[in-house]
């Protein structure tokens, strides 16, 4: 396990875009042009705009400053550079207040492939872009407020079934093709092919069919959830809140 950072003096950092070195930009542009070329056909088309909008380019580490510009103007989203994982609560309260937490380390050439803690490459090409979406930015922020006042483990539990099938490997149907949109689909070729293979059980998005699946980390996904539209993650976690309510009132 990697531990949390709980403390936020020490989670929230400063990027400092100019000591990275010009391999670590050659890392960051090699992971780029390879994920791009295949999601130009299997990434959500928000995903693809996505990357337009917010000026994520292939030739350097992005700066979050000049990221945070255009992302704000959009939607209020900033990636907000972080040490590490940070203890849920922590997370939450972020996404409550339309920051995103984001590591700024690059993965070493020797694990391009595969990492298991995030680096800039899954948080900010994996995550950022979706930000510029309205529904999307929304939505996120929605989940924060909501998983923030969750009062018991069972809530954050369910809470993080529901992040885990949508922000980290959701798949929507776009014009009656179903394509990926999750940060650890967008980032990683691996997951992306076994989520849009024959081995991968596709099934329609709905809260209850979500909060009964169960999931593993560090393994490719038997199961995943395909919503129609981002719509529907907003009534999700309004959905969410609303049963939460009515359990506690029990
Ligand atoms: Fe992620």
């Amino acid at each position: 396990m990697i531990e949390a950072v709980t403390n936020e003096s020490e989670a929230f950092i400063e990027q400092r875009w100019d000591d990275y070195l010009p391999e670590q930009h050659q890392i960051w542009s090699l992971l780029f042009s390879r994920r791009m070329a295949q999601l130009r056909e299997t990434g959500s088309n928000v995903f693809c705009e996505g990357i337009e909008r917010i000026g994520l380019v292939a030739d350097r580490v992005p700066d979050l400053e000049l990221v945070n510009a255009r992302l704000e103007a959009l939607t209020g989203w900033r990636a907000v550079p972080v040490s590490g994982f940070l203890d849920p609560k922590l997370f939450f309260k972020c996404l409550s207040q339309r920051r995103f937490p984001t590591t700024v380390i690059v993965r070493t050439r020797e694990q391009l492939d595969y990492l298991p803690e995030p680096d800039i490459f899954h948080d900010v090409f994996g995550h950022v872009p979706l930000h510029s979406d309205p529904i999307f930015a929304d939505f996120l922020q929605r989940f924060g407020v909501v998983a923030a006042s969750a009062e018991t483990e069972e809530e954050v539990s369910l809470l993080t079934r529901l992040f885990w099938f949508t922000v980290e490997f959701g798949l929507i149907e776009e014009n009656g093709i179903t394509k990926v949109y999750g940060s650890g689909l967008i980032s990683s070729a691996a997951d992306c092919a076994k989520a849009l293979g024959p081995n991968c059980e596709r099934r329609p998005f709905s809260l209850d069919a979500v909060f009964k699946q169960d999931f593993e980390v560090d393994k490719l996904q038997p199961v995943l959830f395909v919503v129609k539209s981002f719509n529907q993650l907003f009534e999700a976690v309004e959905e969410a809140q609303s049963t939460f309510r009515k359990a506690a009132l029990r």
